[in-house]
């Protein structure tokens, strides 16, 4: 493969810095080279620089891409997704509108359950198509690594089905994938009023299969007192951290402070949504090295106007990172960009902030911060050129995917 040179960049964003998440006034520096260039070489970044510098690096037959005076960034780390379901919810979505809430639509049998029901009737060559277009999607907006949980098939054979389709979309190449086994995203019809039975399966079956098969690296559970309570949650995650997974939790999204305690106890890589913490919550998480991961499309979407305090995490030292929650029911998006803008108006971080959150801090969450995240010597070639002239305008000008070119490994995948 010929050396791959990109030139005439107003701005290459390259978050170079410490090897680690960035908290604090750190999140405010991203290393920005005015007029600059990269040199890739076999999928890796050999150098980033002033284009004087770079073109003297080249070798004579690199491939030259002219950036044509844009701006550059590392590919967005979507830090948390459910990406493969059957089918969509736009009836609800109205529902919601007309005056509907999402825990009505829930109670009478709707919500993540109707995604499950469609699920499980899909084949996986279709589940694999419709993640094919999703992934078109996550690459205009600039994303080139997702975290993919599973959790709308919720029987041994259907969460596998899933989490399949999650391996051969990251096999494939065109958009990486860190994938979540998230076995209790919620109790399944069949096992209503028996829900220890469904939580013995989880731990006993789901689990150790998952494990065998090297389909997931971390482990996730919907910890809300009405879906899986504290203590069922724990169970879940002690089985699965003896098997070895990781630990990320979806965390007081709709109550108070139980899921982040049980985060920092647990040492969870992440606590994600974090809506309704209080300063005890977001003491205990900071104490415990958890970062937080925070999804402002989702409470967008669902209407509620309770944003997390991004603010209060920062200046207690957590290392803030932001994904899409892109999911049939909370989130359908697949925008970075839109999560930047949100980041910005509604959980008043710095521009700067933002990008951090959505680069290397995702990164570090997903324990890739070595490979990709940043725009340094040695990563990982993935990056993309955005249609701005400043790295602030991906934020202000909001509502529209910016990605011109992306490039996986020096590989161009779009536009
Ligand atoms: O992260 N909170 C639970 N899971 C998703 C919603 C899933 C759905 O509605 O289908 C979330 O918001
Ligand atoms: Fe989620």
């Amino acid at each position: 493969m010929s050396d791959l040179v990109v030139v005439n960049c107003r701005q290459v964003v390259t978050l170079a810095g410490p090897a680690r998440a960035r908290t604090g006034a750190e999140m405010r520096e991203l290393a920005i080279i005015a007029d600059g260039a990269l040199v890739a070489r076999d999928g890796r970044i050999l150098k980033v620089g002033t284009r004087a510098e770079i073109e003297r690096l080249a070798s004579a037959n690199a491939e030259i891409v002219d950036a044509g005076g844009r701006v550059v960034l590392p590919g967005f780390v979507d830090a948390h997704t459910h990406p493969v379901f059957a089918g969509n919810r736009a009836d609800e979505f109205e529902q919601r509108a007309e005056g509907a809430t999402y825990a009505e639509i829930a109670a009478r049998g709707g919500g993540i359950r109707s995604t499950v029901r469609r699920t499980r009737e899909a084949g996986e060559a279709d589940l694999l198509a419709a993640a094919r277009r999703y992934r078109g999607w996550f690459l205009r907006g600039g994303t080139t690594t997702i975290e993919a949980k599973s959790g709308y098939g919720l029987t041994l054979e259907a969460e596998l089905k899933i989490l399949r389709v999650i391996r051969e979309l990251g096999a494939e190449g065109s958009l990486r994938t860190a994938p979540t086994f998230l076995g209790a995203h919620e109790v399944p019809d069949e096992y209503r009023g028996r829900r220890c039975d469904y939580i013995r399966l989880l731990i006993e079956e789901m689990l150790p299969a998952v494990w065998r098969e090297g389909l997931a690296e971390s482990c996730d559970v919907f910890c809300e007192p009405s879906v899986f309570p504290v203590e069922e949650a724990r169970g879940i995650l002690e089985a699965a951290r003896a098997l070895g997974f990781r630990i990320r939790m979806h965390a007081d999204q709709f109550s108070a402070d139980e899921g982040s305690l049980l985060a920092a106890e647990m040492g969870a890589d992440t606590a994600d949504h974090l809506e309704a913490t209080t300063e005890r919550g977001w003491t205990a998480l900071a104490a415990a090295h958890v970062q937080p991961v925070l999804l402002p499309a989702s409470v967008c979407c669902l209407g509620t106007h309770r944003y997390p305090a991004a603010r209060q995490m920062i200046e207690r030292g957590l290392a803030v990172t932001l994904g899409t929650d892109f999911n049939p029911g909370s989130s359908p998006t697949t925008s970075m960009p839109l999560v930047l803008s949100l980041a910005v108006t509604q959980l008043k971080m710095t521009c700067a902030e933002a990008i951090t959150a959505a680069t290397i801090n995702a990164a570090c969450s997903l324990r890739r911060g070595g490979r990709v995240g940043s725009l340094e010597e040695g990563k990982l070639a993935d990056f993309a050129i955005h249609d701005c002239d400043d790295y602030r305008e991906l934020p202000y000008f909001f509502g529209r995917d910016t990605a011109r070119a992306v490039y996986i490994g020096g590989v161009r995948q779009i536009c």
